[in-house]
Order: C-alpha cells, then sequence, then structure tokens
C-alpha cells in the first residue's frame, strides 16, 4: 500500500485547552483539519517517553458522537501511514476516557487518542473534540500539549494511506498496511477493574435484597458500561440504566449530569418512591452526579464520604495515601484526611495535575467540585467508578440511605455548606475588568467586613506541583474569611463562547442541628456578600447566575 504524503498548510487555534482540541464539528470537517492536528501529536509523541512512534502500540476510541467514527477511519489510515505497529480500537469506535485510560495501563501502551468533547452537546452543529493521553494514561502535561499546538502551526505535509475502512464492528485483529488493528470490547477491561476494586458480592446481594439504583447515561458514552456492570454483572432490574444507547447527538441534549440537565432523573429522585442511589454521567464518562432520595450530594461532599467509607471497598481496604482536590472544591475532604492523619493535597483545577500526586502514590482518591472524582486505578476522573463506590458503600452500610450518609459524615466531621453560582455567556472585557478589579483589592482586603463576614485572608491562588516542581498562577481569586467562610472567583477555562465566570461559596457549620437545610438558604448572606465584592450585577449587568449547583 502506498504511503501518501499530504501537502497541507497550518490552521490557527489548534491550541488544545483543558481537555484537548475541542472545536464545533463542521471546523473539524474542513479539509485536512483533523489530519493536521493528528499529524502533529504523531510528531510529537515520537520520541516522547523513550518510545519511537514507529512500531509503537496506541489506543483509540471516542464517546460515540457524531464525526466518532469518520474520525476513527481518519487517525487509523494516518497511524498505518506512519508506522504505528498497533492500534487497540473499542468496538464501534467506542471507549469512554476513563475505559482508554484503564486499556492503555493494562495494555502497557504508548498512549492513546480519545475522542471527545466531554459534556458538550454533539450532532453535526455541534461539537467535536480530540486529546492524546500518555503512557500512564493520562492527559499529555502541557509541555507536550504546547508542543503538539508548535507543531500545527509549521505544519507542511501529513501522512496516510489509501485503504478499504476497517471494520469498527468485527471484534479481534485486522490489518491496516503494515499496521495490525485489534478491536476490542470496550467494556470487558473496564469491567474487570472495576470487579478488582469494589466488593461486587456485597452490591448483587444488596441489590437482591431491595437496594435500588437508576442510573441515566443520558445517551452516552456509559450505557454500554453501565448495563454490563449494573445490570448484568450485579443483577440491577433491566431497564435500570436510563437513556442507555449511545446516540450520535446524545439526544439532542447537554450529556452533563447536574441538577440542570439531569432533569428526568432529578424527578425520578424526588418521586416518593425514589430508588436508594440515583446517578449519572456525561458525554465521555468521566464526571458524576450522585443522588440519594431528595438528596443532592455535592461532588465535594461526595469525595469526603468516599475517603471516610474507603475501607469499606476491597480496593481501598488498605487505606489511602492521601487525598487531593482541586482548590474550589470544598474543605470537607481536608478534615477526613486529617482524621486519618494523611495528606490532603490543594491543586488548581483541572485533572491533569491530580497526575504526578497519583503516579508518586502520595495521593489516592481526588475530586472536583466540576462533578469529577477519582483514583489512582486509572489516570482520568471516572463516573461510573463513583457510582459503584456509593453502591458498594451503600450496600455495606444496609439501612442506611444517602441522606442518612450524608447526615452522619457531617455529624462526625462538620458540614461544608456549597455551592456554585454561574453566570454564563458574559462579555468577556467585563467578565475580565471584575477579575482584575477584584484581584487589585485583595491585599487590602484582610480585616475588612464585608456582609458580616470579616476578611482573615486573600489571594490569586499559585501552585508549586510538590512532585516535579512545575508552577501556575493565576488559578482563582480566594477571599477566606474569619470562622471558615470562603468565597472564591474563577473564570471557566472550558467555555467556547463569551465568558463564564463561576463564584465558589462555603462556609462550616459543626452543629448537628444546624447543618439540615438547604445549601442556599444556608448560604444566603454569604451569597450576598460576594455579589457587593465582586460588584457582579454592576459589571454583568446580572441579577442572578445562570446555573446553580
Ligand atoms: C474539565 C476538566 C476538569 C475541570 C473542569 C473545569 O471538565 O476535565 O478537570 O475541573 O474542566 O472547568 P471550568 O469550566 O470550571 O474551567
Ligand atoms: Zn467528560
Amino acid at each position: 500500500m502506498d504511503i501518501l504524503s499530504v501537502p497541507t498548510t497550518p490552521f490557527e487555534g489548534q491550541k488544545p485547552g483543558t481537555s484537548g482540541l475541542r472545536k464545533k464539528v463542521k471546523v473539524f470537517q474542513q479539509p485536512h483539519y483533523l489530519e493536521n492536528f493528528v499529524q502533529a501529536v504523531f510528531d510529537v509523541i515520537d520520541g516522547l517517553d523513550d518510545l519511537p512512534l514507529a512500531g509503537a502500540a496506541l489506543a483509540l476510541g471516542g464517546d460515540g458522537r457524531f464525526f466518532n467514527r469518520t474520525a476513527i477511519q481518519t487517525i487509523l489510515r494516518m497511524a498505518a501511514a506512519n508506522g504505528v505497529g498497533r492500534m487497540v480500537v473499542g468496538q464501534g469506535g467506542l471507549l469512554s476516557t476513563p475505559a482508554a485510560s484503564c486499556v492503555i495501563r493494562k495494555h502497557g501502551l504508548k498512549g492513546g487518542l480519545i475522542l471527545s468533547a466531554s459534556h458538550n452537546p454533539g450532532g453535526p452543529d455541534e461539537d467535536f473534540g480530540i486529546k492524546y493521553n500518555i503512557r500512564n494514561g493520562g492527559p499529555a502535561p502541557e509541555a507536550v500539549t504546547n508542543a503538539i499546538h508548535a507543531r500545527t502551526l509549521e505544519i507542511e505535509s501529513y501522512r496516510t494511506l489509501e485503504a478499504e475502512a476497517v471494520d469498527l464492528d468485527r471484534l479481534g485483529t485486522q490489518t491496516l498496511g503494515g499496521m495490525t488493528v485489534e478491536v476490542i470490547d470496550p467494556v470487558a477491561d473496564y469491567a474487570a477493574l472495576m470487579e478488582s476494586l469494589f466488593d461486587f458480592d456485597a452490591m448483587r446481594a444488596a441489590l437482591a435484597q431491595g437496594r435500588r439504583v437508576v442510573f441515566d447515561a443520558m445517551h452516552a458514552i456509559t450505557g454500554p458500561y453501565a448495563r454490563e456492570i449494573l445490570e448484568n454483572r450485579l443483577g440491577a432490574p433491566a431497564g435500570s440504566v436510563l437513556n442507555a444507547t449511545p446516540l450520535e447527538d446524545f439526544g439532542g441534549h447537554h450529556p452533563d449530569p447536574n441538577l440542570a440537565h439531569a432533569k428526568e432523573l432529578v424527578a425520578i429522585m424526588n418521586r416518593p418512591d425514589a430508588p436508594d442511589l440515583g446517578a449519572a454521567s456525561d458525554g465521555d464518562g468521566d464526571r458524576n452526579m450522585i443522588l440519594g432520595p431528595k438528596a443532592f450530594v455535592t461532588p465535594s461532599d461526595s469525595l469526603a464520604v468516599l475517603a471516610a467509607n474507603a475501607p469499606l471497598a476491597p480496593g481501598y481496604a488498605k487505606g489511602i495515601a492521601g487525598i487531593a482536590r482541586s482548590m474550589p472544591t470544598s474543605r470537607a475532604a481536608d478534615r477526613v484526611a486529617e482524621a486519618l492523619g494523611v495528606p490532603c493535597f490543594e491543586t488548581p483545577t483541572g485533572w491533569k495535575f491530580f497526575g504526578t500526586l497519583l503516579d508518586a502514590g502520595k495521593a489516592t482518591l481526588c475530586g472536583e467540585e466540576s462533578f469529577g472524582t477519582g483514583s489512582d486505578h486509572v489516570r482520568e476522573k471516572d463516573g461510573l467508578w463513583a457510582v459503584l463506590f456509593w453502591l458498594n458503600i451503600l450496600a455495606r452500610r444496609p439501612g442506611e440511605s444517602v441522606g442518612d450518609l450524608l447526615a452522619a459524615h457531617w455529624a462526625r466531621f462538620g458540614r461544608d455548606v456549597y455551592a456554585r453560582h454561574d453566570y454564563e455567556g458574559l462579555d468577556s472585557a467585563a467578565a475580565q475588568g471584575l477579575m482584575d478589579a477584584l484581584k487589585a483589592r485583595l491585599p487590602g482586603l484582610p480585616g475588612q467586613t464585608i456582609g458580616g463576614f470579616t476578611v482573615a485572608q486573600a489571594d490569586d491562588f499559585a501552585y508549586t506541583d510538590p512532585v516535579d516542581g512545575s508552577t501556575a498562577s493565576g488559578q482563582g481569586l480566594r477571599v477566606m474569611f474569619k470562622g471558615g467562610a470562603r468565597m472564591v472567583f474563577r473564570l471557566s477555562g472550558t467555555g467556547t463562547s463569551g465568558a463564564t465566570l463561576r463564584v465558589y461559596l462555603e462556609r462550616y457549620e459543626a452543629d448537628p442541628e444546624a447543618q439540615r437545610g438547604d445549601a442556599q438558604d444556608l448560604l444566603a448572606d454569604l451569597i450576598q456578600a460576594a455579589r457587593e465584592l465582586a460588584d457582579i450585577p454592576g459589571r454583568t449587568g446580572r441579577a442572578a447566575p445562570d446555573v446553580i449547583t
């Protein structure tokens, strides 16, 4: 088969963001657009980790959104033309993000390409994305993504070949040019990993004895995973997994597991006959939301509860080495870490900051307020893993509801009452102006009283990685108050239009009597103080946030 060298010219803007290159499908459909980026990846990873690209083995799969299959065929032809030895592809072109991480690690691959735009909508007019994960199964570090971007700006040609399309639906081995294509069951390795971590016998017994779970796959990638694990292996009744068939446009919805987008699930969990556990995951399967009957578990509390109950899961029975959380995530996990006598690391927003801590064995569990939880079992956050962890805990604490578990946790550790307010689609200059003005005021804030709260400390969060010494600055404005309340202001790094201001609010409540109640009510004074401090209405023209989680 002849290898073709196709002349091309660079595209501006092929800079991978927090989680790879994300653009509208129409952008990716331009001739050479995907090819340029993929060639840049291949050029940069040749020699990375002392492994040449020639003869290397890579994983490939995506969340099944529109353009997934087309992109996979393009990438396979290019991989063959670039001398890749073996591509391990999920059947149907599918692999959830955590499953891809699992496959890279388990099969000892050089890395992998994951096709996804996470929780963004899919379809011909919506989003597509591609990212490269390295040998440890985690997202490529910034040095690598910067090198990929630099390469896209100087590219002159890419390599491909003419060949019949690979049959992505047929399990087993095929060849493409000189390359082996191995189509694998996308669920098997991941399901085996979950069986090694959690008490499947206890969960099976609990489900047989009447515990009920409902999981909303949101027509995204976790449908096949959840069906296999929850229904087939654990015996949950058929239909326990909602919206289980991955659709190219996710049924027209946002596949984002939060109170705003998972309305169907929220309605079920508010019924009088609600199941014991309600959960959802996102487009590519790395996010999660946990609900109980009339109970919402904030991602921050979820991390803390998992950490406090970790020994109930066989994979964590020997204890955890440490916890890591992103800075805007509440300090609930810190209290558990302190009780356990293990460190708690505070990192900037973004899962990639956990990689070094996990690799070095300093942290076992990690979590972010943005509905991400995970552990050292892979190097991505893992939605279904979190759901199974909760189910494992419920199975081992019979008779207790999700609400009971939360109440007991708060009674022991205190409650970090928490809310996030998002102001979306803001004028970028106005949003930046708000941040700049607040940043300028930070040094003068300590000692001042705002809405009844006295500022103890205020800073612009900066981080030095304790493992490799790398630094990150400008990661969010923190205002800490006497008595433990905190506000954090950040601009989203993942939006595609305008700017999104995120305001993270929390205060500590030690008194069990005062812990019950809705976070918005319990935080009302702090919310008002935050609006005044940053002059949100004046600078954004918004009277209220668009999304509250
Ligand atoms: C992605 C990353 C997360 C991160 C989130 C932050 O989902 O995978 O690790 O927490 O983005 O998003 P934001 O919009 O707040 O920058
Ligand atoms: Zn995701």
